[in-house]
């Protein structure tokens, strides 16, 4: 019913992924170099999205704005019907994303010098913001065993009583793809509790999850959730990033006055107008879009996997229970990064991630974003096997 086939024209719309290509690869030839890299789809959004967001513009006027009740409604209908999670709308706060979310809770509930752990793999800004604020950042590795990773629990909780404040969880994994299991997710946040440490639970990749996994929110299973901050968007799902929504779910009273001080001394403004209208008519309607997307991503990444596995002997990549980031592992390639990113930008003219982006643990990995239409799939990984007959040369 909806629209996954369109290449769209992204190239010279200010685009991250398309246009920022000579900048973060240091390359001179980025217009020629297909770019499945950030984490943003080149799909278009919904048409639903795209019908509100045009009647609000047409509406003439952008004054300042709140996000009102109706936004409020269909965050926690969301939430109720995708995630069997019930919330108190008074627990939501807003935010322009999911990492300036993250930041802001660190600022409210730990100071300078404060510890702050971490799981790698992971996401970058999981480091670079408590570093940027100065907070001490504790790593400890997931434990990783042929691409699936898991995490040692007697080494998390050594980890939680070394002074630590604060604890980010990647829920579901970037990159691994990793759903964690109920179990996981209430262990980790009950253990949280009882060390003391503020969890901050990014769940932003939460609706994209396939079957026959499911996503499960902290908040819904931990016996105590004074402690846990949970950031959340509906970016990812519906490809909105550059419109700018997320929110925090916060239910002790004291964190979120705090959290709300917090935002007002350092200026902060929350959402837009249009992110908010965005935000609202995705989760109204959004459900048959989410399901369609899943079956194209599906498809695209058994694509990946059946090509790349036979056409370069030694790749391995695992299929992702969530997400459409696929995580490749080449450390049976035997070749170094370097030259393996040398290889994909230069022959092949492919920008995917180097897997130490994501910490030492991703060494001899690559992320590829597949979160396009399957003929990019196609181009892109024609592209990979270009690039890699000239590494066994
Ligand atoms: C785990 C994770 N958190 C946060 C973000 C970014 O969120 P935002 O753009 O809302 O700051 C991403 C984007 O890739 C992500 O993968």
């Amino acid at each position: 019913m909806y629209d996954f086939t369109t290449v769209h024209t992204r190239r010279n719309t200010d685009s991250i992924k398309w246009d920022w290509l000579n900048e973060i690869y240091s390359v001179q030839h980025g217009e020629e170099i297909l770019p499945m890299w950030v984490a943003d789809m080149d799909f278009a959004l919904p048409p639903f999205v795209e019908e509100a967001l045009i009647k609000r513009i047409q509406s003439g006027v952008f004054g300042y704005s709140y996000p009102g009740q109706s936004v409020t409604q269909a965050v926690v209908d969301w939430l109720a019907t995708k995630h069997q999670t019930t919330i108190d709308k008074d627990w939501l706060l807003y935010e322009s994303g999911v990492i300036p979310s993250m930041a802001l809770a660190l600022q409210a509930f730990t100071a300078p010098g404060d510890r702050v752990l971490v799981h790698g793999p992971v996401y970058p800004p999981f480091r670079s913001t408590p570093a940027n604020l100065n907070r001490e950042v504790v790593t400890f590795s997931l434990t990783e065993d042929e691409g699936h990773y898991s995490l040692d629990f007697d080494a998390f909780e050594q980890a939680l009583q070394e002074n630590i404040a604060a604890f980010i969880f990647c829920n579901p994994h970037n990159p691994g793809g990793k759903v964690w299991s109920r179990e996981d997710v209430k262990r980790i946040a009950d253990l949280c509790h009882q060390h003391g440490v503020l969890l901050i639970s990014d769940e932003i990749h939460a609706d994209l999850v396939f079957e026959p996994f499911t996503h499960t929110m902290a908040l819904s299973v931990a016996d105590h959730t004074d402690h846990i901050i949970t950031c959340m968007a509906p970016t990812k799902t519906f490809n909105l990033a550059g419109l700018q929504a997320a929110y925090l779910i916060v239910t002790d009273d004291k964190k979120r006055e705090k959290l709300k001080e917090t935002a007002t001394n350092a200026a902060h403004m929350g959402m837009t107008v249009l992110g908010a209208t965005a935000m609202k008519a995705a989760y109204q309607d959004g459900s048959p879009w989410v399901a369609e997307l899943m079956t194209q991503l599906e498809e695209n990444t058994n694509y990946v996997i059946k090509h790349l596995s036979s056409e370069i002997p030694g790749i391995v990549v695992l299929k992702p229970e969530a997400t459409y980031l696929l995580w490749i592992d080449y450390r049976a390639l035997n070749v170094t990064e370097k030259d393996m990113m040398h290889a994909l930008l230069h022959e092949g003219k492919l920008a995917l991630e180097p897997g130490t982006k994501y910490g030492p643990e991703g060494d001899g990995f690559l992320r590829m974003n597949i979160a396009c239409p399957l003929d990019t799939v196609k181009d892109g990984v024609e592209r990979f096997i270009q690039a890699s007959k000239t590494l066994t040369k």
